[in-house]
Order: C-alpha cells, then structure tokens, then sequence
C-alpha cells in the first residue's frame, strides 16, 4: 500500500512513494529546488510536476514548513507571507488531482521517526528538531504527537532563536562548525530548561555532521541523532495521509 510522501522545504521540494505498512521508501526520491520567492501557486505547479513524475494518483501527505491547522496554513517563517491564510491541502489536492494531506514538516518527521526511527519505543517527553533552514520542533508525550510547536522561535539574547542557529544561520553568518555548535547548545540548553525534556533527537539536513559537533554540546540530555535523517519528512507525512484517509488504502 504505498502513498506519495512530500516534503517541501525552503531549498527544495521532495517527494518519493512509501509503502505505508513498513514505512519503507518504494522509489528513488524526486527532488525539484524550491521555486525562487516559493508562491503558492508556483510551489503548487511543482507539486504537480512530482506527482506526473510518479504518475501518481491516490492519497498524497505533505509536511509544509509552517504551523498547519485543517490544512491551512497559519505562519510563514521561511517562506512567502502569502501563504498566510492559504489552504494548503486544498490548493495541493487541486493541483495534484488527488486528496492531499498537510501538516507541519517537523511534525511529519518526528512522526516517522517515533514510528520506525530514534524515537521508537520511546515514552516520556521526546523532542525532536529538525535543523534545516529554520529550526524545526515537535514534541510527543508518550509517543502521542502534540502538533505545531513552534520552539525554533523562542528568543535567544534578543533574537529568534532559528536566525542564530539554523543551518540557513550558519551559513549566512559564515560560522565554523564549532562556533556555530556553541550556538545551538545554547538554544538547547534554553529550550530544555523550559520544557524538561527525557530525549532530544536531531534531524534536518544539518544533522549530517551530527557525529562531528555532538561532542560539543553539554546540555544534561539524552541526545541521538534521527535515523532516517532527510527521509523522515516524505514518509512521516506518507504516514499521516495513510491515517487521515484509510477509504483510500487499498
Ligand atoms: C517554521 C516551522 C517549521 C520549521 C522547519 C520554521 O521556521 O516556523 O513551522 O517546522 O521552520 O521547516
């Protein structure tokens, strides 16, 4: 039973099939670079172009990086403020034909990750950040997801936390990996004295060198690096639509 899993992210748009019962990736991903200034309705053609590209018709999961409540999208952090407002599930399931489920893109990947990933088994509070170009965060309290958190954004000596420490900060600032580490472990240290924590998983495109800047970080939690690294995104919301739309399973 496979659905199509899509990620769209502020450099690029990802899609492959997932055969929802192992969580398994069917097919090579299909990445398309994210449309310069990312509008909806050229983000939407994409969409499309990934879907003809697996010739696809069934359900379809997409994690968007913005807070999404029944499909719409209700911030734009790292994409175009037109989306405010958007009903991104409808304006995707249009372009794409086919009924599109939308959530949060940390969302999606942490639900992948809980399910077949670092996460699994895991009870208590887990937290997961994902570091790409924002931060990434979402939260399960016994393996049960609580939706749109928002922690990339909490303030960090003035600033958004995510425009000192996200992957898109580092490179932008011109940090080494090490200064930009001490960075990141602040904003850990600040986030896990507000809200305590029993696992950190780190995932994003920026956990790649996760081995190499681990060493530099001290907060007192227990920290692993995702597992399904940059596939979490397609299959957690691969994942999501197979629940949300069990009719069209067969
Ligand atoms: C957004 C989140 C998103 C994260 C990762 C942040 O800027 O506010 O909604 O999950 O970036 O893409």
């Amino acid at each position: 039973m496979d659905v199509l899993g899509l990620d769209v992210g502020g450099s690029g748009i990802k899609g492959a099939l997932v055969d929802v019962s192992s969580g398994e990736m069917t097919t090579p991903r299909k990445r398309i670079p994210t449309p310069d200034g990312a509008e909806p309705a050229a983000v939407a053609d994409e969409v499309a172009q990934i879907v003809r590209h697996f010739s696809w018709s069934g359900p379809i999961g997409c994690g968007f990086p913005a807070v999404i409540k029944g499909g719409v999208a209700h911030t734009a952090a790292n994409i175009a403020p037109s989306w405010v407002g958007t009903d991104v599930a409808r304006l995707f399931s249009e372009a794409a034909g086919s009924p599109v489920l939308a959530l949060n893109d940390a969302d999606a990947a942490g639900i992948a990750e809980m399910r077949l990933g670092a996460g699994r088994g895991r009870g208590g509070l887990v937290l997961m950040i994902t570091i790409g170009t924002g931060l990434g965060t979402v939260l399960f309290m016994d393996g049960r997801l609580v939706p749109n958190m928002e922690l990339g954004h909490i303030e960090i000596r003035g600033k958004d936390a995510e425009s000192r420490a996200s992957d898109a900060a580092r490179s932008r600032k011109g940090l080494g990996l090490s200064a930009w580490a001490k960075r990141f472990d602040e904003y850990l240290c600040r986030l896990s004295a507000l809200i305590w924590p029993d696992l950190i998983i780190i995932g994003g495109g920026g956990s790649r060198v996760y081995e190499k800047f681990a060493p530099l970080l001290t907060v007192g939690v227990e920290i692993v690096p995702a597992k399904l690294r940059n596939e979490a995104g397609m299959v957690g919301a691969a994942l999501a639509a197979a629940e949300a739309f069990p009719e069209l399973l067969s």
